[in-house]
């Protein structure tokens, strides 16, 4: 009995830590909202934003490359739409880690940010880009 409770108490600890490690993981989305200045100098956010120099980003998660209505794409991002690519956790990450590199001929003007804590943290922002209720109203700059 001794020796079950043991296991148990093992276990417990694993499965703790493990969790831990796994909200870590998801990042911070109040860090992504600021990290998300620099991107907010060329994409709008928020019920009622506009295509501006990039495409609005809202509900970005899951949407298809260049699938954001009114906005001229580079051919690049709309061969790689047309292929397929679905903007996820993963492919978000490798796009902003370097945008040239994983859209060859991209027009987005955007160095890359290199820092895999800082991307999380902007991913995390990025995933709470629901926009679908008439009640949000502000466009978030
Ligand atoms: C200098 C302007 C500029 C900045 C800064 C910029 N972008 Fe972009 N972004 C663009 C343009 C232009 C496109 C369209 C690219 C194309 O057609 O090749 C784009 C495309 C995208 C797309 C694909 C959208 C779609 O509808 O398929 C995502 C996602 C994206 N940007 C996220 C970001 C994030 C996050 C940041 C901040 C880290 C950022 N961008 C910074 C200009 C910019």
């Amino acid at each position: 009995m001794i020796i079950r409770l043991a296991i148990f108490a093992v276990f417990s600890l694993f499965f703790g830590s493990v969790s831990g490690n796994l909200a870590l993981a998801g990042g911070d989305a109040g860090k992504g909202q600021d990290l998300f200045h620099t991107c907010a100098a060329c994409h709008q956010i928020g019920n009622g934003a506009r295509n501006d120099v990039g495409p609005v980003l809202n509900n970005i998660i899951g949407r298809r490359a260049a699938s954001r209505d009114g906005f001229v794409y580079s051919r690049a991002m709309k061969e790689k739409g047309a292929d397929g690519l679905v903007w996820t956790e993963q492919t978000l990450d490798a796009y902003l880690a370097n945008p040239r590199n994983y859209v060859r001929g991209t027009r987005m003007a955007y160095a890359g940010l290199h820092d895999d804590v800082a991307r999380e943290d902007l991913i995390a922002f990025l995933k709470t880009l629901k926009f679908d209720g008439p009640a949000e109203t502000k466009i978030l700059k």
